[in-house]
Order: C-alpha cells, then structure tokens, then sequence
C-alpha cells in the first residue's frame, strides 16, 4: 500500500509543499502520497487522528497549528522543544513524534543555495514570536560574530534572550527595540515578524545593512516583500525571500519520514520558474 503524508493547516490551498514532496518523490522513487488537509481551527486534533486511522505515516503542520503539534506529540526532538513548536509530525507503532526542521531548512537555505556561511556573521533576528525562536537554537550553532533579537515589543525579545542564553556558548545575544538598532550594523537580517502578512515591514532605522549584507524574509510571495523592498532602499546588497526554506525544511521531514535526503536544487529552480 502506498504510504500517505499531508501537511495541515488553515488556510492550507495555497500551500506549495505537496508540489514540494511529490518532486521529492519523483526524484527518490519513492512510493507515496501527499496531501493538503483543511484543519477548522478547533478540530487539529480530530483531523490529525483521522489521517493516522487512515493509514497516514506522517504530516507536515502548518500555521496556526504548530504549538497544537507540539502539544500532541508523545514525544519531540531537542530541536522542537529548544524550539516549543513543532513542524513535522512522524507516526508510528511507538505513536505521535513531533520534530522541527524550519531552522534548520534556513540554515540550510542560507549555506548551501546562498552561499552565506554564518560563522563570524552579525545576524539580526527581527521577530519574537514562534517564527523566530524556531530558528535560534540552529542560528548559535552556526557560532556567528553576535546574534541580536529585535522586536516591536522588547520584553517579549528580552524573554527569548534570556531563554537561548544557556545555549549561545560564546556567541553574544542581546535584545533590544527597532529603535536601538540605530548607528548598528548587521550582515544578515532576518524578518521572522508576522509583518509582511498585513503588508507591513518592520519599522528600523536607516544604515544597518553592512557593506555585502543579506536581507532574507522567512516569508515569500509573489515579487517582494514589503520588507525586502524597505531592504534594498536602505541598501541591503542581497535579497531573499523563504521559499528556499520552505524547500529546505521539507527535504529535511522527507529525510525523518523515508531515510532519504532529496536534492533540493533542481526542485527549488522548477517550482521558482513554475
Ligand atoms: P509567528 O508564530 O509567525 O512568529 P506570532 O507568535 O504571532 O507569530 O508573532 C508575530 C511576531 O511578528 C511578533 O514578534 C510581532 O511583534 P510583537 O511581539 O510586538 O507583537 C511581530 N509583528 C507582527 N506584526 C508586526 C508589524 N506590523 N511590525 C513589526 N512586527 C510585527
């Protein structure tokens, strides 16, 4: 029988990973199937069980239903507790595990399809939600120069310093407002703000974008970003936006699910230019 996948949210038709997880199947010869599945907000539990009663082997999940996730899973890897949130649900004899790939399919996005090794780097982290503390723990791993978390709410970047400052090791975390950022540079940025979805970019100060820096969105779409446009007026000198993340993290729950790594390469030029 052929083994079913899904990836569940709400709204979900839009989502590009069932695209994403068939190529991957083509390209590995792998026998499955893969799904979209609409969740009602209230009913991520019921739809999940269902799928499992159907035969289902595993689920990608995504927004608003990966706290529920983390909270169904029997258990979770290091990565989805560091992280609270959890993105790929594998299902088994031995039940519900719950895992999460998003940080490192950007740290993956970054090194290998950018070119962006992040040892050394000054990265800023825009965002304090559960965007940005997925992504935390695999940043520090990267033992940049200084990582900075910045958000419209200070306590709440505060909260998430304090949390991550057992795992920095020697890299130095500091948290602050947009405004701060002022007369300070950064060779990364990162928008994991929810901003870009009410067609909003966060709102900082002029001359942070050293010389040669990345502006990347974890967010993507059609054209740019309101983010990446307010990043190349004030003079980012590359943009990115995260669909290479998207690509990235899903190869990674292929690998928890079938024990095979997927070239992303050619998947992530085919669906760009489609
Ligand atoms: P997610 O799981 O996508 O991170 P979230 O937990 O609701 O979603 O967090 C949303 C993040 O986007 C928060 O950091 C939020 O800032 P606040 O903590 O100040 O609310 C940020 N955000 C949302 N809209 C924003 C905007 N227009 N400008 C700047 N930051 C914004």
């Amino acid at each position: 029988m052929t083994d079913r996948y899904a990836v569940i949210g709400n709204p979900i038709a839009h989502s590009k990973s069932p695209q994403i997880h068939a190529a991957f199947a083509r390209e590995t010869g792998q026998d499955l199937t893969y799904e979209a599945i609409l969740a009602p907000a209230n009913g991520f539990e019921q739809a999940v069980r269902a799928f499992i009663a159907a035969g289902g082997k595993g689920m990608n999940v995504t927004v608003p239903f990966k706290l529920d996730a983390y909270r169904l899973a029997a258990t979770r890897s290091a990565r989805a507790e560091a992280a609270k949130a959890v993105n790929t649900l594998v299902f088994s004899a031995r039940g519900i595990h719950g895992d999460n790939t998003d940080g490192l399919g950007l740290v993956a996005d970054l090194g290998r399809n950018l070119g962006l090794g992040l040892a050394g780097k000054r990265i800023l982290l825009l965002g304090a939600g559960g965007a940005a503390r997925g992504v935390i723990l695999p940043l520090l791993e990267q033992q940049p120069a200084s990582l900075t978390l910045a958000n419209r709410t200070v306590e709440k970047a505060r909260a998430l310093q304090l949390e991550f400052a057992p795992s920095a090791g020697a890299c130095p975390v500091d948290a602050c407002g947009f405004d701060e950022l002022a007369g300070r540079q950064f060779d990364l940025a990162i928008n994991a703000t929810a901003a870009s979805l009410a067609d909003e970019a966060p709102a900082l100060p002029q001359g942070i974008y050293a010389p040669g820096s990345l502006a990347y969105d974890m967010v993507y779409g059609k054209g740019l970003t309101p983010f990446l446009r307010a990043a190349r007026a004030q003079g980012a000198a590359h943009l990115a936006d995260g669909f290479g993340m998207l690509v990235e993290q899903a190869a990674e729950s292929f690998f928890l699910w079938r024990g095979v790594r997927p070239a992303t390469a050619p998947v992530l030029a085919g669906l760009r230019a489609g």
